[in-house]
């Protein structure tokens, strides 16, 4: 049998295949290669190249395949994009998950372990926020990802497919040796931006605003290490097979850091000055993001290695140094 998982040549895809390879699943991907890189995948799974949006190519891929799990993080997730384009997003996100859930219907595949986020809360009320807290997003990219939960949710009613839906909040590192990491064009992400300024990529970094409620006036963020949510993907395709109900999980260290702390944890994990200056609030950032992720420990068995933010960004700079230019042209 075999683990589907789409958009798998992505950051967090590649690392979560690598991790079910590792532990021994037989894994196919599916990729359209908008923002994947074919480099990323590990050789021991079979990439087929295409579009969750094309229902042919989608029963193609599972006519070949003997698929008893799929692991979805196929879609769009740069949120300032979703602002200036979001029937882009509700496109390729809500779009792609009718096709998944019709195709996984026709083929009686009844598991699926979906990439949602945080986003999905939008400005939370109260931090730590738990997986029962309201769900209000203040972006189109969350809202595609709270949409995609629901459609899940009445696919489950009516057809008995089962989820569980993964909640991630800020998510950096890379595979320790190296071999694989972040590579998206254009940067938007915190670390991997931090870390183009301390590799000479990137002059300076600009640091979103210091006028928000917090200690320093930075955004706080509550960051995973890739390989920790990885290992949360595999306990969830676990927690289905053994015939559990359909459940929506916080992936989080429920520890927050501000932009400030980030940037002091980046120049004593690479060494480097790393020069930076305050900047204008980026619109529709939330000004604290904590995730409460004791249900994921509890229910899923979930125990994440790395708390340590520095160690998380030191992982990240080993793939940036030894990558300069990233993954190659696919
Ligand atoms: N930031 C800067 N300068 C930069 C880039 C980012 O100051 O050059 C700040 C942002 O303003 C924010 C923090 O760094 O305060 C983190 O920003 P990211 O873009 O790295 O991450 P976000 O918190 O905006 O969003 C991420 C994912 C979303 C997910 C969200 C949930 O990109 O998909 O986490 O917490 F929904």
């Amino acid at each position: 049998m075999t683990v589907l998982v789409l958009g798998g040549a992505g950051y967090i895809g590649s690392h979560t295949v690598d991790t079910l390879i590792n532990d021994g699943y037989d894994v196919a991907v599916v990729d359209n290669l908008i923002t994947g890189h074919t480099a990323a995948v590990n050789q021991k799974a079979r990439l087929y190249i295409g579009d969750v949006r094309d229902k042919d190519f989608m029963r193609n891929v599972f006519q070949q395949e003997d698929i008893e799990g799929v692991v979805h993080f196929a879609a769009f997730s740069v949120v300032p994009e979703s602002m200036k384009l979001p029937l882009k997003y509700f496109d390729n996100n809500i779009t792609g998950m009718i096709n998944v859930l019709e195709v996984m219907n026709e083929f009686d595949v009844k598991n699926i372990v979906f990439s949602s986020s945080a986003a999905t809360y939008g400005e939370p009320k109260q931090v730590p926020i738990k997986e029962t807290d309201p769900q209000v997003p203040t972006n189109p990219y969350g809202e595609s990802k709270l949409t995609m939960e629901k459609m899940m949710h009445w696919a489950d009613v009516a057809h008995g497919i089962k989820f569980v839906a993964l909640r991630y909040f800020n998510v950096a590192g890379a595979k320790p040796d190296g071999s694989i990491g972040e590579d998206h064009n254009p940067e938007t992400h915190l670390v991997p931006i931090i870390l183009q300024v301390a590799s000479g990529k990137r002059q300076k970094l600009q640091i979103f605003g210091d006028d928000y409620p917090t200690p320093d006036g930075t955004n706080v963020r509550d960051y995973v290490h890739v390989l920790d949510l990885a290992d949360a993907h595999v306990l969830a395709l676990k927690y289905l097979a053994a015939g559990n109900d359909s459940d929506a999980f916080n992936l989080g260290s429920a520890t927050g850091f501000s932009n400030l702390e980030i940037l002091e944890a980046a120049r004593k994990a690479t060494g480097k000055e790393i020069p930076s200056e305050m900047a204008p609030r980026r619109p529709g950032d939330p000004s604290t993001l904590i995730a409460a992720s004791d249900k994921a420990r509890k229910v899923l068995g979930w125990s994440p290695k790395y708390d340590d933010v520095e160690a998380i960004i030191a992982t990240a700079w080993k793939w940036t140094t030894t990558h300069p230019e990233g993954y190659p042209q696919n």
